[in-house]
């Protein structure tokens, strides 16, 4: 039997990911590579939609894939590439851009922030039309499932009608897809601030946890997490922002219910809980961490694998381009 297909992606912003790309994605996409025919995309074309310096921008990545790699998404059993690899996807955004009208696409919540964010002439025609490239991502693989973050569930949004309307102008070409969105219990917050989402651009970093930053230093930011003033090991939200979200991120790693670790630490004090909760993460971390520092010693071979990865996903990616290239009504090359 044929598994459905998967797609996901993730932009090589940084040098490290942090915990909340660990728990949000990396562990759910490790979980689906068995049920699924999964591809799981380093994005560098949506990443340059803003300014990036090409030598970091060339590492950045290779950290990423390293990343994946590291925390369990195997080359062997998923599809792991560079977007920039297999040039259907620039290809098939082109086509998906000519049936996508100008004000659906300004009515992108994320388009109206950054370009807010950059003014609007700094706004880059590509970041305009990032979404529509997300959408060629997803449909050239005939992806079923679409794991993402609630930010991007606008984008799947988009990518379903885009799918609907080629289907219904062109014929039955795209499998529709579906978001799998990851809930609450994923959001991960910053632990100096912790009703904010925990970002690599946070002003300070004392509350931002790096999947490859030196371990002694992720230690000592789990034991100066903020909490509050009760003592008591309790999931509230709303009262309890800091020890909620590390009670998150205990469960998250353990796949314990946050309600066994309150009993488990009840009646004693967030030094204890701090500790147990920094044992978690450093013994996640550890073998991450250098795993992916090893890969990225011998980056020869880790390209070595990603052009393989990424000629497998060339042949899937063309079966759907020729379609679409065909239903359009373009003259192909004999
Ligand atoms: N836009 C996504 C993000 O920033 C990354 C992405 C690009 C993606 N293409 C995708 C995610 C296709 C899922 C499917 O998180």
């Amino acid at each position: 039997m044929t598994k459905p297909r998967l797609f996901s992606g993730m932009q090589p912003s940084a040098d490290s990911l942090q915990i909340g790309n660990y728990i949000g994605a990396l562990m759910q996409w490790r979980g689906m590579q068995d049920d699924y025919d999964a591809f799981f995309t380093v994005v560098d074309l949506h990443a340059i939609t803003v300014p990036q310096d090409p030598a970091q921008l060339r590492e950045k990545t290779r950290r990423t894939a390293a990343q994946y790699i590291a925390a369990g998404v195997e080359p062997s059993r998923s599809t792991l590439y560079v977007q920039s690899q297999v040039p259907a996807h620039a290809e098939l955004a082109w086509i998906l851009s000519t049936i996508t009208g100008f004000g659906e696409a300004g009515r992108m919540t994320q388009f109206k922030d950054k370009s807010q964010r950059y003014g609007a002439d700094q706004a880059s025609v590509g970041l305009f039309t990032y979404p529509v490239l997300m959408a060629a991502d997803i449909l050239l693989f005939q992806a079923e499932a679409v794991p993402v973050g609630d930010d991007q569930k606008q984008h799947v949004e988009l990518t379903r009608n885009l799918a609907e309307r080629f289907n219904s102008r062109f014929g039955e070409t795209f499998v529709v897809p579906t978001p799998v969105i990851q809930g609450e219990t994923a959001r991960i917050y910053d632990l100096q601030d912790p009703t904010s989402k925990m970002s690599k651009s946070a002003e300070s970093q004392a509350g931002v946890l790096y999947l490859l930053d030196d371990i002694n230093a992720t230690a000592k930011k789990v034991m100066r997490a903020v909490t509050d003033s009760e003592g008591v090991v309790r999931y509230d939200r709303a009262e309890k922002p800091g020890v909620s979200n590390l009670l998150t991120i205990y469960a998250a790693l353990t796949g314990r219910e946050i309600s066994s670790i309150e009993d488990e630490y009840a009646g004693r004090g967030y030094g204890d809980f701090k500790k147990g909760l920094r044992d978690v993460i450093v013994a996640e971390f550890e073998p991450v961490r250098a795993r992916a520092l090893e890969l990225l010693e011998d980056p020869a071979e880790l390209d070595r694998v990603l052009s393989a990865n990424a000629e497998r996903a060339s042949e899937a990616a063309e079966q759907t381009l020729a379609t679409v290239y065909e239903r359009v009504g373009l003259l192909r090359r004999g």
